[in-house]
């Protein structure tokens, strides 16, 4: 065997091409969707509320089959519920409310098996990188929202799944905690390097934690665009703010969902 001839390419972590989706075998959810997601790589979807956003999430997750033409991949294979390789974060925190902290932090690792006394060493260094030492024995219902979110992010990253999908994590939000979680966000994938596919509703988000954003539109939800986002990394919210390239791809971003609603309209 020759070292040098040697390939070891690794699947899309996300590779949907062609993928269309109805539910009631008449009106279609999504029509046509391409969408590669490379490993390491951030992409985000944006697109009017009931473009579909959420449903190609659980596509990917495996939590809706595929029943329609086209086909999708995640990380080469075929989706499906469980697949540790896959971890999933919603807007919602969906802690446990009986569990502290940390226990919610483990739960995760837990359910993929990982020995206990391993899974609580790592949700402990995982709390303190999120900025929440001292509060592992907190309950949620002690805890901000945002500090509950931090336990979520906690939770998703520690179980070391290469692909993760998350599900306008922020959006409940007021806008300073906002904007720290996506600082949290920035670095936590900078260490990480996991593949992630996050929805939002929020461009600037978008802008700030993306390589690449996928604008939708809607009936059925289809892509319109997808844009690359070349700000450098690391990346600081604070200092993205002040960048006239940040304010340019948000004006383009901005066009791309204008257009889409317009041809919708028209
Ligand atoms: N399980 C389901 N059964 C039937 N229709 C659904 C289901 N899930 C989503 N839909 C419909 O699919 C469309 C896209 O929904 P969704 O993916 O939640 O949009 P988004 O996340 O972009 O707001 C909506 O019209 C929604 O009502
Ligand atoms: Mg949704």
């Amino acid at each position: 065997m020759s070292g040098a001839t040697e390939l070891s390419v690794k699947p899309l972590a996300i590779a949907a091409d062609g993928v269309h989706l109805s539910f009631d075998g008449t009106s279609e959810v999504l029509s046509d969707v391409s969408l590669q997601v490379r490993q390491g790589e951030f992409v985000s979807l944006v697109g009017p509320s009931g473009c579909g956003k959420t449903t190609l999430l659980n596509l990917a997750a495996g939590l809706v089959p595929h029943t329609g033409k086209g086909n999708l991949k995640v990380g080469g294979l075929v989706p499906r519920q469980g697949n540790s390789q896959v971890g999933y974060m919603l807007a919602r925190d969906s802690l446990m409310p009986w569990k502290t902290a940390l226990g919610n932090a483990m739960f995760g690792m837990e359910v993929r098996g990982i020995p206990r006394t391993q899974a609580e060493e790592r949700a402990r260094v995982m709390l303190q990188e999120v900025g929440l030492a001292g509060f592992e024995n907190a309950l949620p219902k002690a805890l901000s929202h945002g500090m509950r979110q931090r336990v979520a992010l906690a939770r998703t990253f520690s179980m070391g799944s290469p692909l993760l999908l998350m599900d306008e994590p922020f959006g409940a939000l007021d806008a300073q905690t906002k904007l720290q979680l996506e600082d949290l966000l920035l670095r936590l994938c900078q260490q990480y390097k996991q593949s992630v596919l996050f929805v939002t509703h929020d461009l600037s988000e978008a802008v700030a934690v993306s390589d690449r954003v996928v604008v939708m539109t809607s009936r059925p939800g289809r892509i319109v665009a997808d844009i690359a986002i070349d700000l450098p990394r690391p990346r600081s919210i604070r200092e993205l703010q002040k960048d006239p390239h940040f304010h340019e791809l948000y004006a383009q971003l901005w066009s791309h969902l204008e257009s889409g609603w317009s041809k919708h309209e028209g």
